[in-house]
């Protein structure tokens, strides 16, 4: 019955040296339904139900970072660039474990048609997966971004806009705007509603009302609706004689930014090395 299979299946997973809570159901292989408790190696992200298992595959997995391409290193941060297709395990196995923390969305079964940009922090003994995004190859509809997930213990440091600012990056090297696939959680929204303030609203002070919804787009790849829905939000347009024109007194830019929470991780745009996907 399909109500029956939507229910939590399982309550915890054994992650890198983390064990960590779920929050939804994930449609794990059947032979997985028995299990209340998955293990994971951080590194290829196959899942066993038993430590043991772990500790064998441990011994033998040589994979000290996600497989494919590392497009971004500043510091301990660095960013892998994983093509579903030639990745197809790695890629089915970071969607099973994405859904245990997304609620929505559907898992793309597909990975093909996907890439993954994981996010990790790196140290003597490899590269520890801290989130990631994945990507269409290919998207019709401008999305630069399909699912989004900072790993639980690593939430609330700055990382989801880190990597939502790593989406809009990729995008200003494919000279394209983009813009998040839909529905976000409420979590994502609020993530990208911060991000998508503090972008915004700094080059607001620094160029004052001379500038259109346009220029602002072209500038931040942000597409041109979520820079208006933001701005409405915020209240900044006021249409006159049929045409709209954006506030930008300083006092009020100051107070909206400083609720829009701190700026995350920073991109160093001069440490991403990377080629659009042809
Ligand atoms: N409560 C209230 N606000 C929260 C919040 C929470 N638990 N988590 C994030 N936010 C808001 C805050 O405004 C925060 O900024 P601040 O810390 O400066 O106030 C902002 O979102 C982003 O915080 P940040 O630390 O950059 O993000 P994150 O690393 O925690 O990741 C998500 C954000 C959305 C990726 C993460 O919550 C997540 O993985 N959620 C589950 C998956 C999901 O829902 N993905 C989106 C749909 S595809
Ligand atoms: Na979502």
């Amino acid at each position: 019955h399909e109500e029956f299979t939507k229910v939590k299946n399982i309550a915890t997973i054994e992650l890198g040296r983390y064990e960590i809570e779920t929050w939804y159901f994930s449609p794990f292989p059947p032979e997985y339904n028995d299990c209340l408790k998955l293990f994971f190696c951080e590194f290829c992200l196959n899942f066993m139900k038993r430590k043991e298992q772990l500790q064998r595959h441990m011994r033998k997995c040589d994979l000290k970072h996600p497989p494919g391409d590392e497009i971004y290193r500043s510091g301990t941060l660095s960013m892998f660039e994983v093509d579903g297709k030639k990745n197809k395990v790695y890629g089915q196995n970071l969607c099973y474990l994405a859904k245990l923390f997304l609620d929505h969305k559907t898992l793309y079964y597909d990975v093909d048609l996907f890439l993954f940009y994981v996010l990790c922090e790196c140290d003597d003994r490899g590269c520890h997966m801290v989130g990631y995004f994945s990507k269409e190859k290919h998207s019709e509809e401008s999305y630069n971004l399909a699912c989004i997930l900072t790993l639980p213990p690593y939430q609330r440091k700055g990382y989801g806009k880190f990597l939502i600012a790593f989406s809009y990056e990729l995008s200003k090297k494919e000279g394209k705007v983009g813009t998040p696939e839909r529905p976000l959680s409420d979590l994502g929204m609020l993530s990208y509603r911060g991000y998508w303030t503090r972008v915004l609203l700094d080059i607001l002070k620094k160029h004052k009302s001379n500038i259109s919804i346009k220029e602002l787009s072209d500038m931040t790849a942000i597409k041109a609706d979520d820079i208006l829905s933001t701005l409405q939000s915020l209240d900044l347009i006021q249409y006159r004689k049929g045409q709209h024109a954006i506030c930008a007194d300083p006092k009020v830019l100051d107070r909206h930014l400083k609720a829009a929470g701190r700026g995350g991780l920073e991109v160093d745009v001069s440490k991403l090395i990377w080629t659009p996907y042809k």
